[in-house]
């Protein structure tokens, strides 16, 4: 086969994507229509291209994000939204997906938590039982908030406990480390959640909060996190705990202009379980068979390579040990 073939025919794991992320402009338009919602022309191109979402880094990225989510009122528009989502990455053989949302993005003006989760949730139990895929929920903090905020966010979550495997956290990571939200994760793991942070690529700090992550917070993964190439030590903690990497490398690209490939080869090279994902693929312009095509094509990663990087998303996984002997 063509490697584009093989990339295709790969059975996949995605772990590292934002549903709010996966909001494409003809939903978006959709929604807007349905919930007689006003969207200024431009909130879908900021150039005039129809080709959809446009613009250069985190911050602009971030600009055109949140207003965007004005559209999502009701279950059944996250149930859509979900379910649009699941069907592209059935569509191109992801078996299974973690999908992180943002709660706060939507209880903060006036969506109830219960709506939100209610929509994600049906969507999961109906790809489930039509498409045979396996996909979870991982509850995002937003970083750029209060913790007060991101604490009270946990406690409305627990009446709904069994449909959330994870927390995470996400948004703006400049002026907000990890450690500012040390007690809600530790409050998380508590619960028997699952814990992992967003380190990104383009940060200043990211080091020192990488270092957070590993030392204060104890996450079991990582996402993006290359930047521990900088650092030996790091690298052999991760390698030593086991600790997955979460790299999206047309994300990368995108609010960069560097999509990580040398690093991202490097890390998978030296053991490390990195894995390859979308992020905000409605945005970034690439579901995982363009990441995966990306990495073949612009980071010379074999075929061998490529089975390696999707071994390692099962493995890093949050799937039950039972339901991953079936994949791996
Ligand atoms: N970075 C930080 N927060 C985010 C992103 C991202 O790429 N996507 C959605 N929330
Ligand atoms: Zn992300």
């Amino acid at each position: 086969p063509t490697m584009e073939e093989f990339i295709v025919g790969m059975p996949k794991a995605e772990l590292h994507v934002h549903l709010e992320g996966t909001l494409e402009p003809s939903l978006h338009r959709k929604l807007a229509a349905r919930n007689s919602i006003n969207i200024p022309a431009t909130s879908d191109n900021v150039s005039g291209n129809s080709n959809g979402y446009l613009f250069h880094d985190l911050t602009s990225f971030l600009a055109v994000y949140y207003p965007n989510m004005e559209v999502l009122l009701t279950a059944e528009d996250f149930f859509d939204l979900a379910f649009a989502y699941l069907s592209k990455a059935y569509s191109q053989n992801v078996v299974h997906a973690e999908m992180f949302f943002d709660p706060q993005a939507h209880t903060s003006r006036g969506v109830s938590f219960s709506t939100v989760i209610t929509g994600f949730r049906q969507a999961i139990v109906k790809a489930e039982r039509e498409l045979g895929m396996s996909a979870s929920l991982i509850m995002c903090f937003l970083r750029d908030m209060d913790p007060g905020f991101a604490m009270a966010t946990l406690t409305e979550a627990l009446p709904y406990k069994d449909w959330i495997v994870g927390v995470g956290l996400d948004s703006d990571e400049r002026d907000n480390p990890p450690s500012k939200f040390a007690s809600v994760f530790a409050r998380a793991k508590k619960e028997g959640w699952l814990v992992t942070c967003h380190c990104d690529i383009d940060q200043p700090n990211s080091i020192a909060h990488i270092r957070q992550v590993l030392r204060d917070i104890g996450v079991d993964r990582i996402d993006h996190g290359t930047n521990i190439v900088e650092d030996e030590t790091l690298v052999q903690l991760v390698k030593e705990r086991g600790i997955g990497l979460t790299c999206c490398p047309v994300s990368n690209s995108v609010v960069t202009n560097d999509f990580k490939g040398r690093e991202i080869v490097q890390l998978l090279r030296q053991g490390v379980k990195v894995t390859i994902n979308s992020d905000d693929p409605a945005y970034f312009r690439g579901y995982m068979n363009e990441n995966m095509m990306k990495m073949a094509k612009d980071a010379d990663v074999t075929k061998g390579e490529l089975i390696r990087l999707q071994k390692n998303a099962f493995e890093i996984s949050w799937i039950s040990e039972r339901k991953k002997e079936k994949f791996i």
